[in-house]
C-alpha cells in the first residue's frame, strides 16, 4: 500500500514538473517561426501558393486577413505571414 502512495505521488511531481518545464514550450516554437515558414506551412493546405509578386500591400492585409479566418491561424501568425509577403512583393 505504502509503495502504491509513493508511485502515485512520484507520477504526479512528475507530470507537475513536466507541465511546468514544457507547458510553454509550443507557443515559444509558433512565435519563433518567420513569416515565410509558417506561410510554407499553412497556405498551402487549401491551393498552390501564390506568389507573392501577384498582389500589393493592400491587397496582401485584406487577402490575409481573409485566409487567416480560413487558415484557422492565430493574429500574430496572420501578421507575420502578411509582412513576410508585403516584404517580398
Ligand atoms: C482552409 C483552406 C485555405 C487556407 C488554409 C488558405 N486559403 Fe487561401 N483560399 C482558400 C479559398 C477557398 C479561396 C477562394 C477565394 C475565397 O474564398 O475568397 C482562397 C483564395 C486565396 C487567394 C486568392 C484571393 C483572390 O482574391 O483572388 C489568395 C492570394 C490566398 N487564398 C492566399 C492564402 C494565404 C496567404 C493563406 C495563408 C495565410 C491561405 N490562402 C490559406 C482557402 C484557403
Amino acid at each position: 500500500m505504502k509503495k502504491l502512495r509513493l508511485i502515485v505521488t512520484t507520477s504526479i511531481l512528475i507530470t507537475i514538473t513536466m507541465m511546468y518545464l514544457y507547458g510553454c514550450k509550443t507557443p515559444q516554437a509558433i512565435t519563433d517561426k518567420s513569416g515565410a515558414t509558417l506561410w510554407g506551412e499553412n497556405c498551402q493546405r487549401c491551393h498552390n501558393l501564390p506568389p507573392a509578386t501577384m498582389y500589393n500591400d493592400d491587397q496582401w492585409k485584406s487577402i490575409v486577413t481573409h485566409m487567416q479566418v480560413r487558415s484557422n491561424i492565430t493574429k500574430e501568425e496572420a501578421t507575420k505571414i502578411m509582412e513576410f509577403l508585403q516584404a517580398s512583393n
